[in-house]
């Protein structure tokens, strides 16, 4: 959809519009299917392209897929009290237990198919320069838009020192990113655990290396829940379990927070990068809220899981229509807008004393007349 001009009478107003330009690549809307069952194949990528999603990033693919082992059950859902809706989900997925090769197939097919769509491969590896270098080419020889690299995976991947156990350590993953960096033509992606204390720190260090852009948060590593009758955790496989992955909207708070936090460094350190927001977005609200928290884009799993790829037309729609009712005619209109509206506790108390004291305090002597609360004093002094 193009921002247009149109006119009532004499008043005219602009139509607003979800395409964005993002680290060069021309996205038609900001909705992207993050990395995860939504994007296994290409039979699934070509069903998201169709139904209007704004990129697919497929799931991770890794150079030796036979090393890759899924065991069931590997979901858990968490239902809310009432029982008719998950609220959050666990996994113990590993990534793509599929052949490489065939991968590089779908990768050439894909782009064959739909052009002029972005699709962005997810990468992990293990510890080993040329492994990261071999699957970077690979990809992009393939015709890859971009690489996410997913250093972020919880479970089983950081046994063999992957996934999270890489995002964990700043110095590992600026390494790494730095051997990506050298052998990517198309723009990258770092996707940040957010099982650490603070997250700026490997963002900074992603970028530092010089990946163009932060996707933020892979799942919270969790424990599903405990069976009173069998006294066994769940998921239960074999009787025992793994703790796993959790996503879905009961994170949501935790991913907007940690947006929030990345998009305020990026402000200060890194002005020109770009932030993709995951995590419980379900709705066209929610997506705005973590792109006034300083998203450029949105990425959605555990809501195509639940609601099918369909649901970003209405994602679409109820984007475009607070945009209208804001006046916003493109993302970047708004895009970190709330940021300014952060602050220290110490500082709301501040805040709220000057307030209540403004309010409060009648001037009596003309020296106390301030700049800041004039109308409040001249409303103390008013008769009621
Ligand atoms: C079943 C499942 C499998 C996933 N597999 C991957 C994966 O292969 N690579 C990856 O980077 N993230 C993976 N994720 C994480 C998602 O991409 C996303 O970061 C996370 O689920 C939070 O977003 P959501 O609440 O929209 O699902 C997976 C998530 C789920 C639920």
């Amino acid at each position: 959809m193009i921002a247009r001009k149109v006119g009532i009478g004499r008043q005219s107003y602009s139509m607003p519009t979800l395409a964005t330009k993002v680290d060069g690549l021309n996205f038609p809307n900001p909705f992207i299917i993050a990395s995860g069952p939504p994007g296994t194949n290409l039979n699934v990528i070509a069903k998201a392209f169709k139904e209007g999603w704004g990129a697919v990033i497929a799931k991770t693919v890794s150079l030796d897929a036979a090393k890759v082992i899924n065991v069931t059950p590997r979901y858990a859902k968490l239902m809310s009290r009432d029982g008719r809706e998950v609220v959050g989900w666990e996994n113990i997925e590993l990534i793509s237990d599929r052949p490489f090769k065939i991968w590089i197939e779908e990768f050439k097919r894909c782009k064959e198919m739909f052009p002029d769509r972005v699709l962005i491969a997810s990468i992990m590896e293990e510890y080993r320069q040329d492994a990261w270098v071999e699957i970077v080419e690979r990809c992009q020889d393939a015709g890859v838009d971009g690489f996410e690299l997913n250093f972020s995976c919880p479970h089983g991947l950081p046994e063999r020192k992957m996934g999270a156990a890489m995002g964990e350590d700043c110095e590992i993953l600026e390494e790494v990113c730095g051997w990506v960096m050298r052998a990517a033509r198309t723009p990258v992606w770092a996707k940040m655990t957010p099982n650490i204390t603070r997250i700026e720190e490997p963002s900074r260090a992603a970028l530092r290396a010089g990946c163009q852009g932060i996707s933020a948060i892979n799942t919270i590593r969790c424990v599903m829940g405990i069976n009173l009758q069998t006294l066994r955790p769940e998921p239960a496989v074999e009787g025992y379990t793994t703790p796993g992955g959790f996503s879905s909207k009961a994170i949501r708070p935790i991913a907007l927070r940690m947006v929030m936090e990345i998009a305020t460094m990026m402000g200060r350190e890194f002005p020109s990068r770009s932030l993709s927001g995951i995590g419980g977005i379900e709705s066209g609200g929610e997506a705005a809220q973590f792109i006034l928290a300083g998203a450029d884009t949105v990425q959605v799993c555990t809501g195509v899981m639940k609601a099918g790829y369909e649901c970003v037309k209405p994602m679409c729609e109820e984007l475009l229509a607070f945009m209208a009712e804001h006046n916003f005619e493109t993302l970047a209109d708004f895009k970190g807008k709330s940021l300014p509206y952060f602050t220290t506790h110490a500082d709301l108390v501040g805040r709220q004393r000057q307030r209540k004291a403004a309010q409060k305090k009648a001037v009596a002597a003309d020296g106390e007349w301030s700049a800041d609360s004039f109308a409040q004093q001249s409303d103390a002094l008013s008769r009621e």
